[in-house]
């Protein structure tokens, strides 16, 4: 069966009600189009987990600290809509920027702490507007559970945090990043890369697997590590890293010693596109 594109909040509130009045739970994959397989594994997710998926693709202006990263962001609904309809999706929700802020928008989520570091640092504004837009599409769908990737674990913990503070009655649930078979993390601006970029980029997941075998290894010291990533990194002239940072798991703040699982996270660009990665490692006094 194809999903049902609709583009205003009206129709999204009537399809969520009507499916509520069957007793359907309701689940939530929030992205921005240009859907690929990393995408998929959230639908597939939300589908096996709940009764009626609803997949927003909205390309949010007031997440963007970058004009043009905001005009060249890929953007072909036709193409999404086919891949939601391949995956079981129940409604595709793509609304047009004036829909979703039709007057200049005042009130926005602040979320404290978590973003303090990594891609907070860098992008400011960043994660304002993705909590901002992502309490709007929880208020528009009112979903039971809500689906966001690893991928973005900045964004996952600022979400969960978001959801607690404020007691939002939404189970949001982590999905695994997915990677292709070479260990780039699957991305909508991957596809902006060419050839000589796209080798670059591999140094990203290679270096982040080295940190990880280290931290498994018994390696605590983060200076250290650090040290020896950026070291790897160097000898990749084609790309130009943002940041490289150990922090906690729950919190994002860096840490000194690795004594408890944390997130070896990285933003590079290759060219004048910027990507980013992350692993979860646990060191081996944490995994029993
Ligand atoms: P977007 O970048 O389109 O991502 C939508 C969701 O897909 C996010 O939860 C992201 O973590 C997940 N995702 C992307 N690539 C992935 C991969 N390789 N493996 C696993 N999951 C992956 O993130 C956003 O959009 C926006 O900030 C949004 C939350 C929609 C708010 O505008």
């Amino acid at each position: 069966m194809s999903a049902r594109v609709i583009h205003t909040v009206a129709e999204a509130r009537a399809a969520v009600a009507e499916a509520q009045k069957r007793g359907a739970t309701i689940g939530l994959v929030p992205t921005m189009g240009a859907l690929h397989a990393g995408h998929g594994s959230l639908i597939d997710t939300a589908r096996r987990e709940t009764d009626f998926v609803v997949v927003s693709v909205f390309v949010n202006p007031i997440q963007f600290d970058r004009k043009d990263d905001y005009e060249r962001y890929p953007q072909d609904i036709a193409t999404d809509a086919e891949f939601c309809s391949a995956r079981g999706v129940d409604v595709v929700f793509n609304p047009r920027v004036e829909e979703m802020y039709p007057q200049p928008q005042r009130s926005f989520v602040e979320v404290e702490g978590v973003t303090e570091h990594l891609c907070g640092a860098f992008r400011p504004g960043h994660f304002r507007g993705v909590a901002t837009v992502v309490l709007k599409l929880f208020n528009i769908v009112q979903p039971n559970r809500a689906y966001f990737g690893e991928k973005d674990a900045q964004q996952l913990a600022v979400i969960q945090r978001m959801a607690r503070d404020l007691n939002l009655p939404i189970e949001i649930v982590p999905v695994a990043l997915v990677r292709e078979r070479d260990g780039l993390a699957l991305s909508s601006r991957n596809r902006r890369l060419d050839a000589a970029e796209r080798q670059a980029a591999l140094m990203l997941s290679r270096v982040l697997f080295a940190v990880r075998d280290r931290i498994g290894a018994g390696s605590v010291d983060a200076a250290q590590l650090k040290r020896e990533a950026e070291a790897e990194f160097g000898r990749e002239p084609g790309l130009r890293v943002e940041y490289f940072e150990i922090v906690d798991a729950d919190e994002m703040q860096p840490v000194e010693r690795v004594a408890a699982p944390v997130r070896v996270a990285v933003a590079a660009f290759a060219g004048s596109t910027r990507l980013i990665d992350n692993v979860l490692c646990t060191p081996p006094a944490a995994s029993h």
